[in-house]
C-alpha cells in the first residue's frame, strides 16, 4: 500500500530508520514533508485507530521488533533566514532537516552559534526533544521558537502552537516534548544565530584544539576531529550516543564518592548539585570495551553502547542493567538509561 500526498507505505521496516540498527517493523509508515501533510498522516485512519509514534532521525531512540502503529517521520525541509536583528539571524528550519546539515550550511552562511554541536547524528525536530549537548553548548540556548503540532486536536485550526524557550521545560538532555505522553509533534525550530562569533572553548580540549586563533570554522573542525576520535560513527557502528546520563547529585554525596574514588570527575552545577561522568564510573566498573552477546560498552567511550551484531531489544536491557547493578553496588549511584524507549503507540 503508497499514498504519496503524505508518503506512504504499509508495512514498513524501522531496521534503517534507526541508528542502534534493532530489528524493527511497524505497521506503516508516512513521511509527510509539508505542515498540511503532517496534520493529514495524524488524522489518517490508520492513526486515528493504531495510534502513532513520532521518530526523528531515530538517533536516540530504542524499539521493539514490532510496532503495530502508524509511525511518522516528519520529512518537513527548510534553512531559512526570516529576520536580521542588528547582527542577530532568526533562522527558522524544518523538522526533517538533518542537524548536522545545518550545522554545516549556518557556518558557510556566516551564521554563528552551533559549531560546537557539530556532527551530532539527527533531525532538527528532534534536537530540542532531548535538548542536545555538547562542548559547553546545549541547544535550548540557541532556540527562540518552536513550531507544533497537537496531535490529540480535533481541528486543524486549534492543533498548530508556537512555544518560546521557557515554555519549553528545557533541562538536562529533557524537555517537554521527551515523556511518552506529550502530544505536540514538532514542525520547525527557530534559532537566533548570530554573524559576530562568540566562541565557547572551556571544555576539555576544545580550546587546545580549536588552534592558536580559533574560529567558529576550526571550532566546528576539532569538535569533529574529537568525536570521531571517540564516539563510533554509526554508520559504521551502530549506537544511539551516550547511552547513560551524566548522574547529577548533591554536593555531599559527591564529595564522599570524590574521597573514597579521588579520579572521579566532577562537575559542580550553578544550582549546587555536582554532575558526575558516568563513562567514568562505568570503566572504573570494568565495562568499557566489555560485551554480553552482541552488545558492548565502545572501547574508546564507557558511556555508549554499541551493537556489534544482530542486537535486539531484550540483549540491550541485560547490559542496560547489570552496568546499573555494578555501578549502583561500587558507587551508589542509580545510572539513569539517555536515549528514549519506544514502547508503543500513542493514540
Ligand atoms: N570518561 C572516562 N571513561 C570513559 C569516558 C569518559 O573516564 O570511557 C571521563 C573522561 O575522561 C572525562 C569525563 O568522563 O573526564 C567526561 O567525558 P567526555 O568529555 O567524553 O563527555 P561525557 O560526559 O562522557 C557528554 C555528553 C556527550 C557529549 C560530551 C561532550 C552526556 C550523557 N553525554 O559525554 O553527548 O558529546 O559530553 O560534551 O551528557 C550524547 O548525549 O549522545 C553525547 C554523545
Amino acid at each position: 500500500m503508497h499514498d504519496s500526498s503524505f508518503g506512504f507505505s504499509a508495512p514498513a521496516s524501522l531496521t534503517h530508520a534507526n541508528t542502534f540498527r534493532l530489528n524493527s517493523r511497524c505497521w506503516g509508515l508516512a513521511t509527510p514533508t509539508t505542515e498540511s501533510a503532517l496534520w493529514q498522516a495524524l488524522n489518517s485512519v490508520p492513526a486515528r485507530h493504531r495510534g502513532v509514534v513520532i521518530l526523528g532521525g531515530g538517533s536516540n531512540v530504542l524499539l521493539p521488533e514490532y510496532l503495530d502503529a502508524l509511525v511518522i517521520q516528519p520529512k518537513i525541509g527548510g534553512i531559512r533566514c526570516i529576520a536580521e536583528q542588528g547582527t542577530d539571524r532568526l533562522i527558522e528550519v524544518g523538522a526533517g532537516v538533518v542537524w548536522d546539515e545545518l550545522v554545516r550550511v549556518s557556518l558557510a552562511q556566516g551564521w554563528f552559534g552551533l559549531e560546537n554541536l557539530s556532527l551530532i547524528p539527527g533531525s532538527v525536530g528532534a534536537c530540542p526533544v532531548q535538548n542536545i549537548g555538547a562542548y559547553g553548548v546545549e541547544v535550548a540556548e540557541r532556540i527562540v521558537r518552536i513550531r507544533a503540532v497537537n496531535r490529540q486536536a480535533n481541528s486543524s485550526h486549534q492543533a498548530w502552537r508556537e512555544f518560546r524557550p521557557e515554555e519549553c521545560s528545557f533541562g538536562y538532555r529533557e524537555s517537554r516534548f521527551k515523556p511518552a505522553d506529550n502530544p505536540w509533534v514538532i514542525s520547525s525550530v527557530t534559532f537566533r544565530l548570530s554573524t559576530i562569533p562568540r566562541l565557547v572553548l572551556d571544555y576539555g580540549d576544545v580550546r587546545e584544539a580549536a588552534g592558536p586563533v580559533p574560529t567558529p570554522q576550526s571550532v566546528s573542525q576539532a569538535i569533529r576531529r574529537i568525536r570521531s576520535s571517540k564516539l563510533p560513527d554509526p554508520a559504521n557502528i551502530p549506537n544511539v550516543g551516550s547511552f547513560f546520563k551524566n548522574p547529577i547529585v548533591s554536593a555531599e554525596f559527591a564529595a564522599n564518592v570524590k574521597a573514597q574514588h579521588p579520579g572521579l570527575p566532577t562537575y559542580p552545577q550553578r544550582n549546587g548539585t555536582v554532575k558526575l561522568a558516568a563513562g567514568w564510573l562505568i570503566e572504573q566498573c570494568g565495562w568499557k570495551g566489555k560485551a554480553i552477546g552482541p552488545v558492548a560498552m565502545y572501547a574508546r567511550q564507557a558511556l555508549v553502547m554499541v551493537n556489534t551484531g544482530q542486537a535486539g531489544l531484550v540483549d540491550v536491557i541485560q547490559l542496560t542493567q547489570a552496568i546499573q547493578l555494578s555501578v549502583k553496588q561500587r558507587f551508589g549511584v542509580m545510572l539513569e538509561r539517555e536515549p528514549v524507549m519506544v514502547s508503543g503507540p500513542m493514540v
